[in-house]
């Protein structure tokens, strides 16, 4: 006897942060964002199976790296969508890593999200999108974005999601590190060296304008990120990563999010191999990749019938 097992298959994207504002530090440990972001194409695919045993495996770049403990963003994502749906956890899910890990481009998040729309559709929960956008929410502050994708500002945590104009297609080219950076680290950092200013920051003008005109120079120029300083004093490397993109010919180069990858923006997807180029010969990264964006947010990219039993 055999017996049919749908298996549900999901991609998500990585963030770049165009623009990072980070006010004062909260009572709930928070700090207030006004935050610019961008979904790029670097992807996590995440493959849901039914199963009695449920677990997690890990494959791709970096992959001895992530957890594969109740700690994983992905298994708490399906076990939050199961207490929320009332059925019982019993999936297996398989991470296919393409964003880098600990790198500041959300992917744990792109995980939990992609994890959220796996199970969902595997389970058949009926769950609206705002139903899942608030569980992903309570996942991580990066969780939701990871479910829209596209560009949109980003408020409270990085959660509270207004979509943003933006034309044109931007062509990144992203450097690499082997030691990756921790999040409330940085944000402890940025409290020590910086602080933040009281009130509710707000997204960079210039950028939003730069955007809306589909200005790559422009938004080159507005590139910003208030955890820059705070990346840097933990990594004074990636200061070089900065020049050395610079010198390439970039539009704008920034550390992305809490870092340390550092992202550049490119004049063109031609441009954008030759500043992963430089970087890659100057030995600044450990490794390289071309990313465009905007794309979309977590989707469905497959869903298959796999056989499980003794055939
Ligand atoms: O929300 P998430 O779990 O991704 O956040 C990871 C850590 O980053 C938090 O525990 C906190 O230390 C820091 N953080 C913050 N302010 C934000 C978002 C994250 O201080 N708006």
């Amino acid at each position: 006897m055999s017996r049919s097992l749908p298996a549900v298959c999901v991609r998500a994207p990585a963030k770049i942060n165009l623009g990072l504002a980070v006010g004062r530090r909260q009572a709930d440990g928070y700090h207030p964002l006004a935050t610019v972001f961008q979904a790029v194409s670097l992807y996590e695919e995440v493959t849901a199976t039914p199963s009695d045993e449920p677990g997690l495996t890990v494959s791709g770049p970096q992959a001895e790296r992530v957890p594969t403990d109740s700690s994983n963003l992905a298994l708490r994502a399906a076990h939050l969508l199961a207490e929320a749906a009332g059925v019982e956890p019993e999936v297996h899910l398989h991470l296919a890593k393409g964003v880098p890990v600990a790198g500041g481009m959300a992917g744990g998040s792109a995980d939990a999200a992609a994890a959220l729309v796996a199970c969902d559709a595997l389970w058949g929960t009926g769950m609206s999108r705002d139903q899942l956008l608030e569980l992903g929410a309570e996942l991580g502050s990066d969780v939701p974005f990871a479910l829209v994708g596209q560009t949109a500002v980003g408020r409270g945590r990085g959660h509270l999601l207004s979509p943003a104009m933006s034309r044109g297609e931007y062509h990144w080219a992203l450097g690499i590190q082997e030691q990756g950076l921790s999040t409330p680290q940085v944000y402890r950092t940025f409290d020590e060296i910086l602080g933040g200013v009281d009130g509710e920051p707000e997204p960079d003008r210039a950028l939003m304008q730069a955007l809306r005109s589909g200005d790559p120079e422009a938004v080159g120029a507005a590139l910003v990120n208030d955890l820059q300083p705070a990346a840097l004093e933990l990594a004074p490397h990636l200061v070089e990563t900065l020049v050395v993109a610079e010198e390439a010919g970039a539009l704008g180069v920034l550390v992305s999010g809490s870092g340390p990858t550092v992202a550049a923006l490119a004049r063109s997807q031609q441009h954008a191999t030759t500043v992963a180029a430089a970087m890659t010969a100057a030995g600044v990264a450990d490794d390289v990749r071309c990313a465009a964006g905007p794309v979309g947010g977590a989707r469905l990219v497959g869903s298959s019938v796999a056989h499980e039993g003794k055939g």
